[in-house]
C-alpha cells in the first residue's frame, strides 16, 4: 500500500499520464485479485467504503430500481442479520416495501423452507448474512441460493465474517450479490465491496452515491487506492494461508473452549456446534453479567460483551435475543474473536483469567 500513499499517488480516473495509469493498474489487479477468489469476473466488483456501504448499496440499490420498475417491493431476510441490512429494510418498510424477517433456531440457524414459503410474486431479493458476526453461526448459502434462484429473485449475502473462513464462489452457491469488507481479513479499515452479477441474471439495481460515474456508474467517487491495494492483497494472502489458518484458529477455539468448560460450572456455547466459524467462541456465563466481566481482565485482553459493531448499547442484541430463551443470559455473554497471530499461551492467559474472574464474580454475589 505504501508507494500509493506516496510516490505513486495518480489518480486511476486520470489515466492519460503515468501516474494515473499506475493507479489504475494496482486497482486493476486488486480488483482482479477479489474476483479470482469468489469466482467473479473483474467487472463485478464494486469498491465501496466497506461492507456497511456494501450491504446498504445492494438492499437499497436493488429495491429502488425494483420499485421504479414496477417489478415488486417484498424483502425477505433474518431476524440475525448486521444492522447494516437491518436498518435499511426498517427504513424501506416505512418507505412501504414489505419485509418479511425470519426467525432462527436456538442455534443461529434459518430453515431454508421458510424463504421458500415466505416467497411471493412480489419478492424481489433475499438477503441472509453467510456466517454471523457474533454467534459464528455458518448458514446454508447453496440451498437459500438454489431457491432464490428457481424463484427468480436476487440472492444478496453478507459474507463479512465468511471471507477467508467458508469457501464464496458465487456461481456454486448461487450468490447474486455479496458484501465484502477488507478489515475482517487483515486488510486496511475503510474498505470493502460489493459483488454485482452481470450475467445469469444481470442484477439491475440503483446507485446509492451519484456523481462522476466511477465504478461504471454504481457508486461515484475518487478510488481509495492504498485500500484498494491493500485489500486485494488481504484477499491474496487469506486465501493462500486459508487451511493453515483454520487449523490453528480452531485449534485454540477447542483449546478455549475446553478449558472454560473444563474448569467452570453453568456456562453454555451459543450458536451451532457443527456450522461454525472457526475462530468464533461466544460463551455465557451464567449469573455473571458481561461488562462486570470484561472489566476484570487485564485491558490488553480484547474480548466483546456484545457486538463490536455496536457497543455502548446497552441491551441484548438481537442476536442474542432471536435465540429465544432467558434475558439474564444474554447479559452474561462474551464473545471471543480467535486471530491468525494468537498463541496457545494468549488463549491460557485469557482462560486463566476469565475463569479467576468468573469464580471471583460468583462468589461476590453468593456474599
Ligand atoms: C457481518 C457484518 N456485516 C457488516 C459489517 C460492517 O462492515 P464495515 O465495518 O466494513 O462497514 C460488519 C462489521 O463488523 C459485520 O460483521
Amino acid at each position: 500500500m505504501v508507494p500509493y500513499f506516496t510516490e505513486k499517488f495518480g489518480n486511476p480516473a486520470s489515466d492519460d499520464h503515468l501516474y494515473g495509469s499506475q493507479a489504475k493498474k494496482a486497482v486493476s489487479q486488486a480488483r482482479e485479485q477479489i474476483a479470482e477468489t469468489i469466482n467473479a469476473r473483474k467487472e463485478e466488483i464494486i469498491f465501496t467504503s466497506g461492507a456497511t456501504e456494501s450491504d446498504n448499496l445492494a438492499v437499497r440499490g436493488v429495491a429502488e430500481y425494483a420499485a421504479e420498475n414496477d417489478q415488486g417491493n417484498h424483502i425477505i431476510t433474518s431476524v440475525t442479520e448486521h444492522e447494516a441490512v437491518l436498518e435499511v429494510c426498517e427504513s424501506l418498510e416505512e418507505e412501504g416495501f414489505e419485509v418479511t424477517y425470519l426467525p432462527v433456531d436456538e442455534h443461529g440457524q434459518i430453515d431454508p423452507a421458510d424463504i421458500e414459503d415466505a416467497i411471493c410474486d412480489d419478492t424481489i431479493l433475499v438477503s441472509v448474512m453467510a456466517a454471523n458476526n457474533e454467534i459464528g453461526t455458518i448458514t446454508p448459502l447453496e440451498e437459500i441460493g438454489q431457491i432464490a434462484k428457481d424463484n427468480d429473485v436476487y440472492f444478496h449475502t453478507d459474507a463479512v465474517q465468511a471471507l477467508g473462513y467458508v469457501p464464496l464462489d458465487v456461481e456454486e452457491l448461487g450468490i447474486d450479490l455479496m458484501s465484502l469488507s477488507s478489515h475482517k481479513i487483515y486488510g486496511p479499515k475503510g474498505i470493502g465491496a460489493l459483488y454485482v452479477r452481470r450475467r445469469n441474471p444481470k442484477v439491475k439495481l440503483q446507485p446509492l452515491i451519484q456523481g462522476g460515474g466511477h465504478e461504471r456508474g454504481w457508486r461515484s467517487g475518487t478510488l481509495n487506492v492504498p485500500g484498494i491495494v491493500g485489500f486485494g492483497k488481504a484477499v491474496q494472502l487469506a486465501e493462500k494461508n486459508r487451511e493453515q489458518r483454520i487449523e490453528h484458529v480452531e485449534s485454540l477455539q477447542t483449546q478455549l473452549w475446553e478449558r472454560l468448560s473444563d474448569e467452570l460450572d453453568d456456562i453454555v456455547l451459543n450458536g451451532d456446534l457443527d456450522n461454525r466459524l472457526p475462530n468464533n467462541l461466544n460463551v455465557s456465563f451464567l449469573g455473571v453479567e458481561n461488562k462486570g466481566l470484561v472489566q476484570n481482565l487485564q485491558p490488553e485482553i480484547a474480548v466483546s460483551a456484545g457486538s463490536a459493531c455496536t457497543t455502548g448499547k446497552v441491551e441484548a442484541s438481537h442476536v442474542l435475543q432471536a435465540l429465544g430463551g432467558d434475558e439474564s443470559r444474554w447479559h452474561s455473554t462474551i464473545r471471543f474473536g480467535l486471530g491468525k497471530d494468537n498463541t496457545e499461551e494468549e488463549i491460557d492467559v485469557v482462560a486463566d483469567q476469565v475463569i479467576n474472574a468468573v469464580n471471583r464474580l460468583r462468589k461476590l454475589q453468593i456474599n
